[in-house]
């Protein structure tokens, strides 16, 4: 449900992380008005609760919010140590990260059936690691789509984490600025890619192939990228995923000069640079695993019904099974795109706030 339609009395659908001092907010806690403030105070743009609507929903999460928030802090002392340069402190801090990485990829593994609704991923916070961290979780998914084991997963994962590392070094003014860049202040933030990957070459113990990432990640698959317009296959694997995935999660976000898109348009912007901005391969693969109409969203038919998205199918991710609402109720009648002969003319054709 969108912040704006939440009232006093909601039922919370699934643990909420409210801060960074560990504080979460229950499943099944009851919203009142200082809580909803504090939601929408701290840029959440929704959230599950318990209502007719969602009755028989299973919301699955692809790592718990426990693990999630202890990733987020950990990255953030990390990501701040970077003026000190401590080589112990920051060696014992990857140490932990490194442990919080195989946690990770083992929930991931666990959950790999499931489709990822991206707007569940997402801790609303602090931009830079909370998009980090969703590059990093995102990465792993594509990783294990295109059949990477564990030792590749935890490279994967390492080097997505830390891709934007360099952006540490970049003027706050520039990074967060509202409005359109001016080409000087475009070519000092290009620079993040060099210095994030120097500093991670000078300082941490980490794998070349995760290294590289932060040096690679906005090199573009057709050679239009920088900082060395590399192509194809000169690309490593692993930068051509961090590139396709951090770009799905900017655009699925809200950012200072523009409102998050919603995830099927972010995957069609994703489609539409197939093979020019990104690896055919990734694109595939995260086309797989992602879904475009994530389990809860409500959706206006080709037919106008309206109804819940209830269960995402992975072969045909566009095709969703349908629960309809009428007179703004959810009724016993499903309709599955993917597999009612019926429904084979039957699009979708928006997405609704209900
Ligand atoms: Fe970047």
């Amino acid at each position: 449900m969108p912040v704006k339609h939440l009232h006093r009395g909601h039922e919370l659908a699934s643990d909420l992380v409210i801060s960074r001092n560990r504080v979460l907010l229950r499943k099944g806690s009851i919203l009142t008005d200082t809580l909803i403030k504090k939601i929408s105070a701290l840029g959440y743009q929704g959230l599950y609760i318990h209502d007719d609507l969602s009755k028989g929903l299973q919301v699955n999460e692809v790592i718990s919010s426990e693990l999630k928030l202890t990733m987020r802090n950990e990255l953030e002392s990390f990501l701040n140590n970077t003026s000190f340069n401590k080589p112990n402190t920051l060696k014992a801090q990857m140490k932990r990260i490194d442990k919080l990485l195989t946690y990770t990829i083992d929930e991931i593994l666990q959950s790999s059936k499931v489709m990822v609704n991206i707007i569940d991923l997402r801790t609303y916070d602090d931009y830079t690691y909370s998009h980090s961290l969703n590059v990093a979780l995102l990465s792993v998914i594509v990783g294990i789509s295109m059949g990477m084991g564990r030792p590749q997963l935890h490279q994967l994962a390492t080097g997505a984490l830390l891709h934007d590392t360099g952006k540490m070094f970049i003027d706050k003014t520039i990074l967060n600025k509202p409005a359109r860049l001016t080409p000087e202040e475009f070519e000092e933030i290009k620079t993040h890619s060099e210095r994030g990957y120097h500093y991670l070459n000078d300082n941490l113990e980490i794998a070349d192939d995760s290294k590289l990432m932060a040096l690679q990640h906005h090199e573009q698959y057709g050679g239009k990228g920088y900082p060395q317009g590399l192509s194809h296959e000169d690309i490593h694997l692993f930068s051509r995923i961090v590139g396709v995935v951090d770009v799905f999660d900017a655009l699925t976000a809200d950012r200072p000069y523009r409102k998050a898109m919603l995830p099927s348009d972010a995957l069609e912007y994703i489609l539409g640079g197939y093979d020019t901005m990104f690896d055919p391969d990734v694109v595939s693969a995260l086309v797989k695993k992602v879904a475009p109409y994530p389990v809860g969203t409500c959706v206006r038919l080709s037919t106008d019904d309206v109804g819940i998205v209830v269960q995402n199918h992975e072969h045909a991710s566009l095709r969703p099974v349908i629960k309809l609402i009428v007179d703004n109720k959810p009724v016993e009648t499903y309709i599955d795109l993917a597999n009612d002969r019926c429904a084979l003319n039957i699009t979708i054709k928006e997405v609704v706030n209900y």
